[in-house]
């Protein structure tokens, strides 16, 4: 079993997550910067109580670790739901999905042994 687990963080809590996942056994992971909103539409004023239409992107940092149980998906998700929160509106969000499958380049493995260490 391959699990993606994917979060979309505030650029400030970036180390913090970091930090967090660090003191977990992770084996790797990808982070980019996006740009993105969410139900608030990057929104940050309300016009005469009439919410603007515009939408408005907004910078975010999108991580993405790949974990090999549900087990490591639940814990993965707690660590960065708790290392992300500061309680505001756009703290953003994590998703998870299964993958079919993963090959690591070099040794040519497959399937959850791709994501773990030899
Ligand atoms: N439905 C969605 N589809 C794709 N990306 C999303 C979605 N919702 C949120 N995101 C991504 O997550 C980022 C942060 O979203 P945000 O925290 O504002 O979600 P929210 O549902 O509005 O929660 P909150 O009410 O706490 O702000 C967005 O900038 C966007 O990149
Ligand atoms: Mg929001």
């Amino acid at each position: 079993m391959i699990i993606k687990v994917e979060a979309i963080i505030r650029e400030e809590k970036l180390q913090d997550v970091l930090d967090a996942l660090g003191e977990m056994e992770v084996h790797g992971l990808t982070c980019y910067q996006v740009m993105g909103c969410g139900t608030q539409r990057g929104m940050k004023s309300y016009v005469r109580g009439h919410q603007e239409v515009e939408i408005h992107m907004l910078p975010k940092i999108k991580l993405e670790v790949l974990v090999s149980s549900e087990e490591w998906e639940k814990k993965t998700m707690e660590t960065i739901q708790k290392a992300a929160y500061t309680g505001n509106i756009g703290d953003g969000k994590i998703f998870s999905y299964d993958v079919r499958d993963a090959m690591r380049i070099r040794t040519k493995e497959t399937g959850p042994g791709a994501i773990q260490p030899e």
